[in-house]
């Protein structure tokens, strides 16, 4: 049995009918951006979060960086993130001006760690970007306390967290504003890049509605120097229709979960947390071991699909000589030793069956 870490065709199976009646309804429309789709998508999503307000933008890059610009922060203000997140979390601070101060995670949950937030705040410090990585929600009453305590702004990274339950709420709505990205592997993926940001503030989601579109409301009007980063009307009419399933694709994931945390039994790997197998999205099922590149020889021999999220840690990549010095090792020790399984609706019983099967008998 060959199993693939991710199909990408697999996924997206189940909707095949649904999308070419909205690819036939988009086109007799004739309106193919910023129209009834996209508004109608914002609202659903602003929904679904419980929130008030969904901006759809190009991705979840431009959500981060849209977001950091509205607060017009003073150049070279910082913001603190965790050392261990995916590439665009960082480059979105740097983007938009601003100086990234990377910190530690807990090794437990691979979030970041409230009090390494707290003891890298210092008289410039503007926001804390907190990530919600592999589809679990950071610990944010403390983190919006620290925030509240120190004037900061929270920003959240929830590109990997859509459908994750926090204090019965699915997003995190201490936070000033939240990013997500539709990028087609994603819990809720369109079929192109896609983004949003979701927020309860007026003035924001105003500001980013301008910016999204060159800083113009009025035509050919512009405002303030923003970018071209609008969400097509096809789409927005692909993720309205999915997000009625986003609930059961998180359902099915979260019992995968659940089976490979209480079925998976082997001393040579280190297992997600598993306090929250209801609330976490489970976006990524990631375990660590000491020897990946054998884990990774046994699996190919198996034919399970895997991947690394992510082989090298930001402050080590070329692209950020600043930090190649940094001593983060944590981070550094989750990146050697990650390794995720597949997970996703459309994996079968058997093939879960299999997975659990090959690595007990590793
Ligand atoms: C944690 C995190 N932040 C930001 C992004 C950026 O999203 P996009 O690829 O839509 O720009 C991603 C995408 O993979 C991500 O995983």
């Amino acid at each position: 049995m060959e199993i693939p870490f991710l199909s990408l065709k697999s996924t997206n199976q189940q909707f095949e009918d649904l999308y070419k009646l909205a690819l036939s309804a988009f086109l007799s429309s004739g309106q193919y951006m910023l129209g009834k789709k996209l508004e109608s998508f914002e609202q659903n999503f602003a929904n679904y979060c419980q929130s008030k307000y969904c901006v759809g933008v190009a991705n979840g890059l431009d959500a981060l960086i849209l977001i950091l610009d509205s607060f017009k922060f003073k150049r070279k203000a910082e913001v603190i993130v965790p050392a261990n997140t995916y590439f665009a979390s960082i480059l979105a601070i740097k983007k938009a001006g601003l100086v990234p101060v990377l910190v530690e995670p807990n090794l437990g949950d691979y979030l970041i760690n409230i009090k390494n937030i707290e003891s890298a705040i210092t008289q410039n410090t503007v926001a804390v970007l907190a990530v919600n990585l592999y589809g679990r929600m950071c610990d944010f009453d403390n983190i919006s306390k620290l925030c509240n305590a120190y004037s900061l702004k929270l920003v959240v990274d929830a590109a990997q967290s859509h459908g994750a339950v926090y204090e019965n709420i699915k997003n995190c709505n201490g936070a000033d504003a939240t990013a997500y990205s539709f990028y087609p592997t994603k819990n809720l993926g369109a079929l192109s890049d896609a983004g949003a940001v979701v927020t309860d503030n007026e003035l924001l989601a105003s500001s980013i509605r301008k910016n999204r579109n060159y800083g113009s409301e009025i035509k050919y009007q512009f405002d303030s120097l923003g970018l071209n980063s609008r969400l097509s009307e096809l789409q927005a009419s692909f993720l309205d229709l999915k997000l009625n399933y986003l609930d059961a694709e998180i359902l099915k994931r979260r019992q995968i979960a659940e089976r490979y945390l209480t079925e998976i039994k082997n001393e040579k790997l280190i297992m997600p947390p598993s306090d929250r197998i209801h609330e976490d999205a489970w976006h990524l099922f990631v375990v660590r071991t000491d020897n990946r590149i054998e884990l990774m020889n046994y699996l190919k021999t198996a034919q399970i699909g895997y991947d690394i999220h992510y082989p090298i840690p930001p402050h080590k990549q070329k692209a950020l000589p600043e930090f190649n010095n940094l001593d983060l090792p944590i981070t550094e020790e989750i990146h050697r030793t990650v390794l995720s399984l597949p997970m996703n609706s459309s994996l079968s019983v058997e093939e879960v069956d299999f997975i659990i099967f090959t690595l007990n008998s590793y």
